[in-house]
């Protein structure tokens, strides 16, 4: 099904693969004119949903580059990391772990399994490369391309990409962020002055990070460059546990209001977790590959603040008039990344109905929030009436919707094609509209179609879709 909807995305403008005439770039892409519109429609409603719903949390927009002493203090530069190893033969480079975790899948006895598991778990956690490497020689692990087990020495491959950041007088080292949650620690002092908020309050943000993976593949599961949405909330020291489970909750409950269900999600309890955070959760969707994280929720501790305190000698703490104390807060992050969630809503609401008759059709169904296009204006034919009619109707609308006009092509062919992107409505002007001034309205997950007067299209709006 992936292999549909990577064609499907491609064909109806939501992604394309990026630099394509170059023969593309591994792991990066485009969002095309109904794709951009989707994800904008997403990112809306996390910072609705995140941001303008809640009194104690508010936005900020941080650079991308950041002093290259930011990574040293969050632990970046000496963990984010993954552990490698290249076969010679082939010249592939494959992640340790996911090398040894199809190995040791393969095998059919549980308490071996469960051994090898726990002892290779324990080497990546302590670093233990050479023992790590020895494993792959003595289990006879064999590159799947060329079948060989010509390996290098495991090796550790930093994800960060850096650059060269020149100033005045030297050029220096500096790195694309690998969260946005950074820019949110390093602005902390900023925005509790200048907002006044207290705690337990949230700071969120959207924006572009970028991630060498080893293996980026499975679409925009695992790219190089994406978008991730997060809101690191502080608390006072000892309320952890309380703020981790309430966001936990209040994050896996999201997913229902926009349209995914329950039994496609599950929640992973980390037993190893990142070097920042004492407690994690991962949210996981069932995605045609098997169900996979969507979200973290991460109790960070006072890891970061206290870190960059530390580094940068300024005050990072928290004056608390109840108590009178100054302390460093704790921070409980949700971190979604957008790219993925947009994978997730298109397997969840592409559609096929009686693939294998002649009545067979593809529809996206979407929430309305969601759809890139809300309602596509049709005259049925090329008549001057209509057409004059259909045009208002469009001028009408077009401050409030994102829709669409089109009077080519038969109306079959254009119902199709609004099918396939999830445009929820169509309305049709007829020969009927220049005598009684109706319209046709058709719904895209039943096909029915309602004829409604124009005069009450405002308060069709509102019935039905404010509702
Ligand atoms: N600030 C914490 C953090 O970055 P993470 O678990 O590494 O945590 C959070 O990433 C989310 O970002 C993931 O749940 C996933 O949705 C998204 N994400 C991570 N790596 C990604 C990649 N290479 N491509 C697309 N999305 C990614």
């Amino acid at each position: 099904m992936l292999k549909e909807i990577i064609k499907y995305a491609k064909e109806y403008g939501f992604i394309y693969p990026s630099s394509e005439i170059y023969n593309g770039l591994q792991s990066v892409y485009d969002y095309g004119p109904n794709g951009i519109e989707l994800k904008n429609n997403l990112k809306k409603l996390w910072w609705k949903d995140m941001v303008q719903m809640y009194k104690n949390i508010v936005g900020i927009d941080s650079s991308i580059l950041l002093n290259p002493e930011t990574w040293k203090a969050s632990g970046h530069i000496e963990n984010f990391h993954d552990i490698m190893i290249d076969n010679k033969d082939s010249k592939k480079r494959y992640r340790l772990d996911e090398i040894l975790e199809n190995h040791i899948k393969k095998k059919v006895d549980e308490s071996e399994k469960k051994n090898l598991l726990k002892k290779t778990n324990t080497l990546i956690e302590e670093n233990k490369l050479d023992e790590l490497y020895d494993i792959i020689i003595k289990e006879e692990i064999k590159c799947p391309v060329s079948r060989t087990n010509n390996w290098t020495k495991v090796k550790e491959f930093n994800l960060m990409f850096s650059t060269n950041f020149s100033s005045s007088d030297k050029l220096s080292k500096v790195y694309l962020r690998p969260e946005t949650a950074q820019g949110i620690f390093l602005n902390f002092s900023n925005v509790t002055k200048t907002t006044g908020i207290k705690l337990p309050f949230g700071i969120a943000q959207i924006g572009k990070v970028f991630r060498n993976e080893i293996i980026a593949r499975q679409f925009i599961f695992r790219m190089k460059e994406f978008e991730q949405m997060e809101m690191q909330f502080f608390i006072k020291p000892g309320n952890e546990k309380k703020w981790f489970n309430y966001w936990k909750l209040i994050r896996f409950k999201w997913y229902s209001s926009i349209g995914i269900k329950n039994n496609c999600l599950k929640i992973h309890k980390h037993s190893k977790t990142s070097h920042y955070c004492n407690s994690a959760v991962d949210i996981e969707y069932k995605f045609p590959f098997g169900y996979k994280e969507i979200e973290g929720i991460h109790s960070r501790t006072d890891f970061d603040l206290k870190n960059h305190q530390i580094f940068s000698k300024k005050k990072l703490e928290y004056f608390d008039y109840k108590i009178s104390k100054s302390y460093i807060p704790y921070v409980v992050e949700t971190s979604l990344g957008c790219d993925r969630l947009f994978l997730m809503i298109l397997c969840n609401a592409f559609i096929k109905e009686n693939s294998d008759k002649k009545n067979s059709r593809i529809y996206l169904k979407l929430n309305f929030s969601l759809s890139p296009i809300k309602f596509a204006i049709l005259p049925l034919i090329k008549n001057k009436d209509i057409i004059k009619i259909s045009k208002s109707i469009f001028n009408n609308l077009k401050s409030k919707f994102k829709i669409t006009y089109e009077e080519n092509k038969s109306i079959g062919r254009r119902y199709k094609k609004q099918d396939l992107i999830g445009t929820p409505y169509c309305i049709t002007v007829d020969y009927q509209t220049i005598i009684d001034n109706t319209i046709t309205l058709r719904d895209r997950d039943t096909t029915n179609q309602i004829r409604i007067n124009i005069n009450n299209f405002n308060s069709f709006l509102s019935k039905f879709i404010f509702s």
